[in-house]
């Protein structure tokens, strides 16, 4: 039609955040879908087994890869010895030209193809070589019988016994050290002080999908790879970089995601392998990593050690605040845990320091877990909040509320919104507050010493370059494409609700599709930008098409409704299919600007938690948790909750039993399955409450939302300890908070 000639050609709306955007058409929607508490639209197809994930492709002539592990902390390899494993029947080959793996980049950076085999091994149960056969059991029975001669190395393998040589990272992103005014002359003028030390293990994401791909080679030579990842974008960039072929050869596809908690964000050696494999055999290659080699060979959580210093004057207010920690990671990589970024603006005082260093250990790669740097970080701070409280018998929230800040502390900046002390008022009220024993250890019932504590929580806000598409089709439906996705977070759902209300549809008239990287460029789901940087793309693409629709209207924007399917105007009521001609495309583009300079955006909350603990065996139970949150617009109430859950969930795992173990011989992780890494199961989780208060954050995006996926577990296990100390006065500083350090 003449309109679709018109129209149809698809143009852009870019947006860089430079100035707030007051109006979001999502205050205005028709449709009144955004918000609702709407089921996944996927969650059909994931419980009735229709949602095919990576390792599931149905793929002709495919071959099977197992990953063979170095059996041995550091070293250098003199041969791989491959005779026995190449005789077993069904063993096509041994691939021991396998690319020296540069680990798992998980910061973005790229890869760069090796020229030969792996000669040098940093940690134990790194990747040396694949074993490819015709069947599954055929290449593990030949992975079994590969023999890795080398020369042994002394490797670091204790923390204790290198954590005095610790250095200080480059800076990359997170600047290792801030500070100002006098700390150490603050504290000696402290009325009271808190000078404490805590400690927090290696920790391991243990998502539900272990790591998989599928990597067939087209004619033309490009590379498809079905994987389980969650920046597929850069996840493309760094397999090209480590294979050595361009950027637009690879497409990673990963349509569903069983959770990624940061060791899906770079790509992990079996995309590598399967790749590698997949070349050599002129044959599609499938390598499914087991559960152990999750633990052994992708990324781990850093343990860290983390000094809080605290001086406060008699009234409470914080003089001085110190955060210095320690975390590891292998020699040459520069990742380290940010323990101390929550610090830098969770509460006021003039005499700052937060400084990170980091100790090489010959342990497994060391990246990002669900909230680098809060998650263990508010384990530490927020637990010395408590026991400066305790010291100044005040209540916690009231230190808290005391040392809110009018501006951030170090940046002089304003915040964009902030709302702890409201999450933490709606808290004490909900929780029941009041209630509770000021005393520790005044609450015996039977066997059981009863506590409650809070927490704060904060959390950085982050916008990420971002793009999508959205067409609407003349049937009247639309179509969203990104390379987005969605690793159980519920983007297929929030994506589909910003483009129904913006659009005036019905959801079922909305299409997502997401995870294919022929799709535009997405930030992926990483540090909680995801539904941020995602969601803005798609409205800013439906926002130019609603521009387009009124023009085929011949009216202004402001003068049309859309709604169920129809553009409303003057009197006139059209079918959006009608006015779309053959289609019309739309591309939208958010990019971060100067409002994340000018204003310090984090979200916040606030968490209860309540406990008993046995006398006899030190045994905690939780008995109920609450977490009250403000993260600007809240996309999707269910799926927003979910997040939150998931996230308190984690933090009575890192509270109470999570812990990586490291063989102090060969820094091999001991305890590498579910059986033996404890994850919080249905009996160890309470009641849980969820409450968001509401909020738009302007400065954010277009759709004023914030991010909530990490925000849940920021602060969560501090509330656990501090209830802790509440029911049993005996402080545990060395996290997970196990039996044998109450008794
Ligand atoms: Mo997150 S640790 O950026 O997946």
């Amino acid at each position: 039609s003449l309109i679709g000639t018109l129209l149809g050609r698809e143009e852009t709306r870019s947006l860089t955040m430079d100035q707030p955007r007051p109006h979001s058409l999502l205050d205005q929607g028709t449709q009144g879908v955004i918000g609702r508490p709407l089921d996944r639209i996927e969650g059909p197809l994931k419980v009735s087994g229709q949602a095919t994930y990576a390792a599931e492709y149905p793929t002709d002539n495919l071959a099977y890869g197992v990953l063979v592990r170095a059996p041995f902390g550091s070293g250098t390899i003199r041969d791989v010895v491959a005779d026995a494993a190449r005789s077993v029947p069904g063993v096509i080959d041994v691939v021991t030209d396998y690319p020296t793996f540069i680990r798992n980049p998980q910061q973005g950076g790229e890869m760069k193809a090796p020229t030969q085999g792996v000669e040098k091994v940093d940690y134990h149960g790194e990747i040396v070589a694949i074993v490819v056969a015709d069947t599954f059991e055929a290449a593990r029975e030949g992975a079994a019988l590969v023999h890795v001669d080398a020369q042994p190395a002394n490797g670091a393998y204790v923390f204790a016994a290198h954590r005095d040589q610790a250095e200080t990272p480059p800076p990359d992103q997170i600047p290792p050290t801030t500070s100002q005014g006098d700390v150490d002359a603050a504290m000696a003028a402290a009325a009271v002080t808190v000078d404490a030390t805590y400690t927090t293990p290696s920790q391991t994401s243990a998502a539900m999908e272990p790591h998989a791909s599928i990597a067939h080679w087209q004619d033309d030579g490009t590379l498809v790879l079905h994987g389980s990842y969650q920046m597929v974008a850069s996840d493309q960039s760094q397999l090209a970089g480590a294979l050595g072929v361009a950027k637009d050869k690879v497409r990673i596809i990963s349509r569903y995601v069983g959770g990624g908690f940061g060791s899906k964000l770079g790509i992990a050696p079996e995309s590598v392998a399967a790749a590698v494999a997949a070349k050599k055999l002129g044959r599609p290659v499938k390598v499914a990593m087991a559960r152990q080699q999750v633990f052994d060979a992708t990324v781990r959580r850093s343990n860290t050690e983390q000094r809080i210093r605290l001086g406060a004057g008699p009234d409470g207010r914080l003089t001085a605040i110190a955060h210095e920690t320690l975390a590891t990671n292998l020699p040459g990589e520069d990742f380290f845990e940010p323990a101390g970024i929550g610090t830098h603006f969770a509460y006021a005082a003039d005499n700052r320091l937060v400084d990170h260093k980091l100790v090489r250990l010959n342990w497994l790669l060391a990246g990002s877990m669900r909230a680098p740097g809060e998650a263990v970080g508010m384990l530490a701070l927020e637990a010395a909040m408590d026991e400066l409280a305790e010291k100044l018998n005040l209540d916690p929230i009231e230190l808290r509320r005391r040392n809110e800040p009018d501006q951030d502390p170090e940046k002089q900046v304003p915040f964009s919104s902030r709302q702890l002390v409201p999450c933490m008022e709606k808290g004490a009220e909900l929780f029941g507050w009041s209630d509770r024993h000021a005393a520790p250890a005044s609450d015996r019932r039977g066997e059981w010493w009863h506590g409650i504590g809070m927490a704060a929580a904060v959390r950085s806000n982050m916008l990420q370059k971002s793009s999508a598409r959205v067409e609407l089709t003349p049937e009247g439906r639309a179509i969203v494409a990104t390379d987005m996705t969605d690793i159980g977070t519920g983007s297929y759902t929030i994506l589909a609700q910003i483009a129904a209300e913006t659009l005036g549809l019905p959801l079922d008239r909305v299409e997502v599709q997401l995870g294919d990287g022929a799709a535009p460029p997405s930030a992926g789901s990483g540090g909680s930008w995801g539904a941020g940087s995602a969601g803005s793309s798609v409205y800013l693409a439906c926002e130019l098409l609603r521009e387009k629709l009124a023009r085929a209207m011949d009216t202004a924007p402001e003068s049309m409704t859309l709604k169920d399917g129809r553009a409303i105007a003057d009197n006139r009521a059209v079918e959006i299919g009608e006015l779309v001609g053959d289609g019309l495309s739309a591309l939208g583009e958010i990019a971060p600007g100067k409002q994340e300079k000018s204003f310090n955006q984090a979200s916040y909350g606030a968490h209860f938690a309540e406990v008993k603990v046995n006398a006899v065996t030190g045994e905690v139970r939780v008995e109920r948790m609450l977490g009250v949150f403000a993260a600007g617009r809240i996309l999707n109430q269910k799926t927003a909750r979910s997040q939150c859950l998931g996230g308190m969930t984690f933090g009575i795992g890192a509270a109470l039993t999570e812990e990586l173990v490291h063989d102090p011989r060969n820094g091999k992780v001991v305890n590498r399955d579910l059986g033996e890494y404890h994850v919080p199961v249905n009996a160890d989780v309470p009641q849980i409450d969820v409450h968001f208060l509401d909020e738009r954050d302007i400065h954010a995006n277009p759709i004023h939302a914030k991010g909530i996926g990490e925000l849940g577990i920021s602060g969560a296990g501090a509330a656990i300890a501090n209830a802790i100390y509440n029911a049993t006065g005996v402080r545990v500083r060395d996290y997970p908070i196990t039996c044998d350090k109450l008794l």
